[in-house]
């Protein structure tokens, strides 16, 4: 909203020397505090990050990322079915796996943890919103998103795969599939394959600006997905790039993406701020597990007090532009929220 606070040649001041304007009378009262405030962070806003492992009743904390465990299917449809009392409407599912080769065939199984994972909290609650990340570094045995050849992560053999692995995931009943990967061009061969297996109806919510960041370290720990020569400079952006962030939502959202996606969140609410003005699709911000890590490890040594840094940061980010946050505090800030309006 532009400023309609008029140019003011000289401070408003009273004759009496009283300041003439106070913005403090807005801020008197929580009543009116709660009335004017500009940003409203909402349960429905958030979405649940978890990794999927095969098994039965296998939980495996992941000491990086505080609260979360690898889960098997049967464990990741119960703590979903919590979060959805909670308030929270979705999850984004991983699959971590130790099949790994070249093809990353395992990608695409359909009994592998993250298809198991799917159904199991389709069967136990159907009304959740299953999201999936689509990806081929915890599959590929050297970690990297997309088929290495001579070296080199080779965009257009990757595209198949990708497609494989988003239809595997339709097919055991996930709502929206979300590319990670970063590759040229796959928004359009995923709905072109979804389409053509008939999941006209399953959504895509691209990582359409996804940055080469130092932010997913615990991340890469709990998917066991570090590159395991180089790193990722290839095909995720540049943290310096803006406007490209810009032209590659642009991009995909020609390509047939439903929703666009900012990845990491708290370092880039400028980029935010620039694709939800360039686009009028739904816009996600992925605060990520080093963004996450960041916060708990400081309120863990008493430097922060974890709760109001949490909001605070997920308010920031919506106050950007995101209309959706991917973040591991989904269901303590659906609580949290639900208290404060209580
Ligand atoms: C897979 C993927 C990554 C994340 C989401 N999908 C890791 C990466 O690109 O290395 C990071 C999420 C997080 O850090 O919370 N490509």
């Amino acid at each position: 909203m532009a400023s309609r606070l008029p140019r003011m040649e000289h401070p408003r001041v009273t004759a009496a020397g009283f300041p003439l304007i106070r913005p403090r009378r807005l801020r008197t009262t929580p009543a009116i505090r709660r009335m004017v405030r500009e940003t409203r962070l909402h349960p429905d806003q958030l979405v649940l990050p978890m990794f999927a492992v095969d098994g039965a009743g296998v939980e495996e904390p992941i000491a990086s990322l505080k609260g979360h465990s690898r889960l098997s299917a049967d464990l990741i449809a119960a703590r979903a079915a919590r979060a959805y009392a909670d308030g929270v409407p979705a999850v984004l599912l991983f699959g971590v796996s130790d099949t790994k080769d070249e093809e990353a065939t395992a990608s695409h199984d359909p009994d592998g943890a993250v298809q198991r994972a799917v159904a199991a909290v389709k069967d136990r609650v159907p009304e959740m919103c299953v999201i999936t990340d689509v990806c081929l570094c915890a599959y590929t045995s050297h970690g990297h998103c997309g088929v290495v050849v001579d070296g080199r992560v080779d965009n257009d053999p990757s595209l198949e795969i990708l497609a494989r692995a988003a239809v595997s995931h339709a097919d055991a009943g996930a709502d929206v599939v979300a590319p990670s990967d970063m590759m040229d061009g796959r928004v359009a061969v995923i709905r072109q394959a979804l389409d053509a297996e008939g999941h006209a109806e399953t959504a895509i919510m691209s990582y359409s600006s996804k940055y080469a960041s130092a932010f997913y370290g615990p991340f890469r720990d709990a998917a066991g997905s570090a590159p395991g020569f180089g790193d990722r400079s290839g095909y995720q952006m540049d943290p310096a790039n803006a406007r490209e962030a810009v032209r590659e939502s642009l991009l995909d959202e020609a390509e047939g993406a439903d929703f666009l996606m900012v990845k990491p969140a708290a370092t880039y609410l400028d980029v935010i701020r620039d694709v939800s003005r360039a686009s009028d699709l739904p816009l996600a911000a992925y605060h990520v597990s080093g963004e996450y890590a960041m916060i708990t490890a400081a309120a863990e040594r008493g430097f922060l007090d974890e709760r109001r840094a949490a909001l605070e940061t997920l308010t920031a980010i919506t106050r950007a532009g995101a209309d959706l946050v991917i973040t591991y505090y989904a269901h303590d800030a659906a609580r949290w929220l639900s208290e404060e309006s209580a």
